[in-house]
């Protein structure tokens, strides 16, 4: 009793700082209640030029653009490139998967010394055979559960860096144990991507910054000097910027792999991470084709639409993911200088696609369709025919279009073996990939 009495008012003193979360259900599901905030108009510079050519928009409205989404809702990067940027292959093995694929794993070392900031980077490839291709294109995305989860191949290596705890997929303690091998084998469908033709690459986002607010004063963070989550300079970096920036040093890495093809590599990710394939594909050009899949708010869907998640839930929920600033917009969306529409327009002349499932309301799957749409003017600066249809297609029909392509798929939030074969047929088209028997 006594015990109990003496705890009371320490737990009555933390409570407020626990702020409730409004829930998810409280959220605006109904067309009719969207609002109707103007979209911030994408071919229109601040010093009012209307943009008609494709080099008014390179030379213009993009770097400007970048800078707008810099500024006030990622946060600048706080280091480019390292220049003690240099890499290890730890592991070669060419008979994985039965003999259907390679399996190489590379540590990025940001610095010099041994406790430097470090990307364990997992690549799958198709084995080479006479007479076929010898570069493989690519996709590359960052996973949620150590290189482990994406298959259930032994010869992984586990991650041993912070992980939250989840008694399904065996994380315990904050680590990641034997149990957690392939438990989102199926979010990766490396056979099927392997069979196809492709390579893939896959780090750990928590390795390059722990997706909780103390990830901003940890790990690679601590080491660029952000200055924590609350502490941070307005417009500095964030955890989706932090991401976005890991997904360029692993190119910087695949530039480099004699198998693989740098012109042909696709990035990609799976909500917040979709979010943040996103940034890294508007700040990268070296990414031919930029796959965002169900990345909801802050990522392809209009933030100028009331429906689902919001600027201010993100922000609230998530105070490490954006750069201070963005909070700014918090139940103030109207003051947006772009929406996500300009984002997938930052990819011009580059291929995007963007897919979303019917029941991942949260993410409003139509405002993830219209911002595809309305990236479509820029695209055709270029002459790209965009989506060529402008209502939502029906589900489980996807739109392959000319510079960007759409699905809405039956199911949840997630991503599926479904989701990645359309991928790859978009990317076939692009990257001028044979179908193998
Ligand atoms: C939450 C969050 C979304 C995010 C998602 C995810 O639902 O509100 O913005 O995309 O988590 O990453 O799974």
């Amino acid at each position: 009793m006594l015990r109990s009495l003496f705890f009371l008012p320490v737990v009555l003193l933390l409570a407020p700082l626990r702020a409730a979360l409004p829930p998810s259900s409280s959220y605006n599901y109904d067309e009719a209640k969207v609002g109707s905030i103007p979209l911030p108009a994408v071919l229109t510079a601040r010093d009012g030029t209307v943009i008609r050519t494709a080099a008014q928009w390179t030379e213009l409205r993009r770097p400007e653009l970048l800078e707008l989404f810099t500024r006030e809702m990622f946060g600048r990067n706080l280091v480019g490139r390292p220049p003690g940027l240099r890499w290890t292959v730890t592991s070669v093995d060419r008979t994985a998967l039965g003999g259907k694929a390679v399996r190489k794993e590379i540590t990025l070392a940001f610095a010099d010394g041994s406790d430097a900031p470090r990307l364990r980077v997992l690549v799958y490839l198709p084995v080479a055979v006479e007479g076929g291709p010898r570069r493989f294109p690519a996709f590359v995305g960052l996973n949620y559960f150590g290189n482990q989860s994406i298959h259930s191949d032994p010869g992984i290596t586990v991650s041993d860096v912070w992980m939250r705890d989840n008694a399904a997929f065996k994380v315990v303690n904050g680590r990641a144990t034997e149990g957690t091998r392939g438990v989102h084998a199926d979010r990766w469908a490396v056979e099927q991507v392997v069979a196809r033709g492709y390579a893939t690459a896959t780090a750990y986002y928590g390795e390059l910054c722990e997706d909780r607010p103390e990830g901003l004063s940890r790990g690679l963070a601590a080491w660029a000097g952000t200055g924590g989550t609350e502490g941070r300079a307005p417009d500095a970096w964030g955890a989706i910027g932090i991401w976005a920036w890991g997904l360029s040093r692993i190119m910087d890495y695949l530039e480099t792999d004699p198998d693989i093809d740098p012109a042909r590599v696709a990035v990609h990710g799976h909500s917040r991470l979709g979010k943040a394939a996103l940034w890294a594909g508007a700040q990268d050009p070296r990414f031919a084709l930029v796959i965002s899949n169900n990345s909801g708010a802050g990522g392809a869907a209009l933030a100028t639409r009331q429906f689902g998640e919001n600027v201010e839930r993100l922000n609230l929920a998530f105070p490490h993911w954006f750069s201070r600033t963005y909070r700014g917009y918090n139940g103030a969306e109207e003051k947006l200088p772009f929406d996500s529409h300009s984002l997938l327009a930052l990819m011009a002349p580059r291929d995007v696609y963007v897919a979303s499932a019917i029941e991942d309301t949260w993410a409003d799957p139509r405002g993830e369709f219209l911002a595809t749409l309305h990236a479509g003017p820029v695209f055709a600066l270029w002459g790209k025919k965009g989506l060529g249809r402008v209502t939502l297609p029906p589900v489980d029909h996807p739109v392959l279009g000319d510079g960007l392509s759409y699905h809405l798929r039956t199911g949840k939030h997630d991503i599926t073996p479904y989701d990645w074969a359309q991928f790859m047929d978009r990317a076939d088209v692009l990257f001028k990939v044979a179908r193998r028997p």
